[in-house]
């Protein structure tokens, strides 16, 4: 359909029909997150919105891919944009037509809950990905819907806190990744809970009309998160087109086939409004210490669309070329995956058209598999690591027995299969393979869990482990067992987790339990011990120096034992580079109470640009392993770094170990006056004082090696890396030597160049 055809059919819609394409409604089969329905008399079918970045999540399973800094450490967009297309094409199999992801904020809190669905702390980096990801869903016929516009970084308080952050800050941090996405073609964006200076995220006419509609140029629509809006008119007249889900907790309920009264903290009438006793929070009965105090938005409040735009409209207080506008982006969105021309999402398997639907395929279940082993980050070893196949290995962690997934909220997906770390051990290992768990399970969180279990996974997932379930018959879970067992060995491997989940952050970066115990406990009685680490983002490694080698493998999905024994065993190169600092959790700036999770409802972003490696690098904090930080098996040299053009450097690399591997070459980039930075983040200043870092990503490259193999990579340089953002002048490349490093981290380099500007 051309836009005139969109236009023509806007034309012909009542003011009833128009109204009614602008908000969710009730999904009779239950399957989609989000439901719109269409209007029959003119053709548009109805729309389908379903959750999430990890994977599709419907009633039904899906391939459970790795978490997003999984994807972000494999430092290569063409994989991602795969894992984008393989994410639509599972979207178009379920039949929804419009997914919730990419998660596109940048990683500030190292604490965040929900840093397993975003991917770097480096705009540039984010942006690369998230440009990538939403690029592969849409060319497969599907709306991408790059989330949560904008600063939402932590979750506690989601729903209230207000990010109070400097112009520049936004525009060089909290934007960029959200403009790469757009740019990249996303047909909506989701607006977040959270406050921006004062502003809900879901009527700041600032960032929805001026600068995403105005500056990035963007025609899609922009959609609230769920019961993420505050009002009617302000909303639709600040930028909001689609309100989700558009109905009453109860009716969600229904829709969901959970009666109501089973969900003891539900609050609202019957009708949705809110009642004497209820929760305020109304999803739930979030109590003060509860980890999801704040967490969730209250469904009661904001009014709703569906009842009150039409009148807001025949009052003037929302204009009706406002609504038309509305309608009109959501329908050109739609068109522009085919959904308006009767090609709407099939039922069918994989047909080798990119626009048909594709369900746990051999390629998606491959594509699963090598994101997991190329986003593991070796971050250390001594060479113990390739295993040896003939090594006596024993197997310590207390979830071996449970691939991790993901963790809780909406992101979570039911796969077809998975492999546990026992079993993908198990599989490969030719010496012995004993297993001592060490430790009771270490149980994940989810929201759903305080929502009694509702809007979670609706498949029963018969594979999951038995809650509760401590060890099979004969097994134990005493950490001397694990010692005794690990003594034993040629090697322990020992896998440990850390739990997070959507509407509340960790609150510690160490893992949960005894498990930095039973690492200790292990590393002292083995000859060699490795530690495969499952985790939303940094964690603290305490036990670092003790043991031989350390992987940071994330949350590895449905993969999760295959891609820990391919990597373990040599099979494939561990090629990720970390996406995140790990650092103390006292290290990072937001360890000040007023920036996380802020005070009387705000969070001071006072630490401007200073935020990940930029902040590590002004400062006397040490990382404990830096940004793109990451070993290989293969060894790698640099012969040689160019500048060929004022955007473009070259490096010549060569592999000089006897196994292939993959380089990420880094580079970034040093403004003129960066020696300028004092030794102290002061961030007291005007916008226009705050301290530049001193080296900021501007490019990278990844290149495969084999053994004795050389070659010569080109990185073009992000004219933003060059750039900062000022108050007046917007967007301003200051002339002179900038100074480019390249090498293998943020804190490795092997040549640096100058370029003029
Ligand atoms: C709330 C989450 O913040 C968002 O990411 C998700 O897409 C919606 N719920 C729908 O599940």
């Amino acid at each position: 359909m051309s836009r005139d055809d969109v236009a023509a059919v806007v034309a012909e819609l009542t003011l009833a029909e128009k109204v009614g394409l602008v908000h969710g409604t009730v999904d009779a089969e239950g399957t989609a997150t989000g439901f719109v329905s269409g209007v029959e008399r003119v053709g548009i079918p109805p729309i389908r919105l379903t959750d999430g970045p990890l994977g599709v999540r419907t009633d039904e399973p899906a391939t459970a891919f790795p978490s997003s800094p999984a994807l972000a450490a494999t430092f290569d967009p063409d994989l991602a944009e795969r894992f984008g297309r393989a994410l639509g094409r599972e979207a178009t199999a379920r039949g929804q037509d419009v997914l919730l992801g990419p998660g596109t904020n940048l990683i500030r809190v190292p604490h965040c809950g929900r840093n397993f669905e975003y991917f770097s702390e480096d705009p540039i980096h984010a942006g690369a990905f998230a440009a990538a990801v939403t690029e592969g869903i849409q060319s497969a016929g599907v709306v991408a819907t790059p989330k949560h516009y904008a600063a939402n970084n932590q979750e506690t308080g989601r729903a209230e806190v207000s990010a109070e952050a400097a112009e520049p800050v936004l525009r060089e941090l909290y934007l960029p990744a959200f403009r790469d996405a757009v740019e990249a073609g996303a047909g909506s964006v989701m607006s977040s809970y959270n406050r921006v200076n004062g502003t809900y995220a879901s009527e700041h006419e600032r960032l929805l009309t001026d600068v995403l509609k105005g500056e990035w140029g963007f025609d899609g629509y922009v959609v609230s998160d769920w019961f993420g809006t505050e009002s009617v008119v302000d909303s639709a007249t600040a930028g909001l087109d689609l309100q989700m889900p558009g109905i009453t907790v109860p009716e969600l309920l229904e829709s969901m086939g959970i009666p109501p009264e089973s969900l003891g903290g539900i609050g609202g009438g019957p009708d949705g409004t809110e009642s004497e006793g209820d929760s305020p929070q109304g999803l739930f009965d979030a109590a003060e210490d509860s980890p999801f105090a704040g967490g969730m938005p209250d469904p009661t409040s904001g009014g709703r669309y569906a009842t009150d735009l039409g009148p807001a409209v025949e009052r003037g207080d929302v204009p009706e070329s406002r609504l038309d506008d509305m309608v009109t982006r959501i329908l050109r969105s739609l068109d522009a995956v085919g959904h308006l021309d009767g090609e709407t999402s099939d039922d069918g398997e994989a047909s080798g058209d990119e626009k048909a639907g594709a369900l746990d395929t051999p390629e998606h279940r491959d594509l699963a598999a090598t994101v997991a082993t190329r986003g593991s980050v070796l971050l250390e070893n001594d060479g113990v690591l390739p295993l040896a196949d003939e090594a006596d290995v024993a197997v310590v962690g207390p979830n071996v027995d449970e691939a991790l997934l993901g963790g809780g909220g909406s992101s979570e997906v039911t796969p077809f299969v998975r492999t546990t770390p026992r079993e993908g051990i198990e599989a490969r290992a030719a010496g012995a393979v004993t297993v001592a768990r060490g430790l009771p399970r270490v149980e994940g969180i989810s929201m759903f869990d305080a929502m009694g279990g509702a809007g979670g996974p609706a498949t029963e997932d018969a594979d999951a482990p038995d809650d509760g379930a401590d060890a099979g018959p004969g097994e134990s879970v005493e950490v001397e067992d694990a010692v005794a067992a690990a003594a034993a060995a040629d090697v322990a491997v020992v896998f440990v987790r850390d739990r997070a989940t959507e509407a509340a952050d960790r609150d510690s970066l160490r893992l949960p339990g005894r498990q930095d115990e039973l690492v200790a406990a292990v590393a002292d009685a083995a000859d060699e011990t490795v530690v495969v680490a499952n985790a939303s983002g940094p964690i603290e490694t305490p036990w670092r120096d003790a043991v031989d080698a350390v992987l940071a493998a994330w949350y590895p999905g449905q993969a999760h034992g295959e891609a820990a024994a391919a990597v373990l065993y040599g099979d494939a190169d561990p090629g990720g580079r970390l996406p995140v600092t790990f650092a103390p959790e006292d290290a990072y700036p937001t360890a000040d109470e007023r920036r996380f999770p802020g005070v009387d409802g705000e969070a001071s972003y006072d630490e401007g640009l200073l935020v990940g490696y930029r902040h590590f690098d002004a400062t006397d904090a040490e990382p404990t392993y830096p940004f793109g930080h990451g070993r290989s098996y293969a060894e790698f040299r640099y012969d040689a770094v160019e500048a060929v053009g004022p955007s473009t450097v070259e490096a010549t690399v060569s592999n000089g170990g006897d196994r292939p591997g993959r380089e990420v070459v880094q580079a970034y980039v040093e403004a003129p006056d960066a020696a300028d930075i004092p030794d102290t983040a002061d961030t007291s200043g005007t916008p226009g004082d705050r301290p530049r870092p001193p080296r900021e990503l501007a490019g990278f490259a990844a290149v495969a090696l084999d053994p004795g193999e050389s070659a010569t990579v080109e990185i073009d340089l992000d004219d933003r890396a060059f750039g900062r953002y000022d108050e007046s002048a917007g967007w301003t490349v200051d002339s002179g030597a900038y100074v480019v490093e390249v090498g293998r981290s943020s804190r490795d380099f092997r040549g640096r160049v100058s370029v003029e500007r």
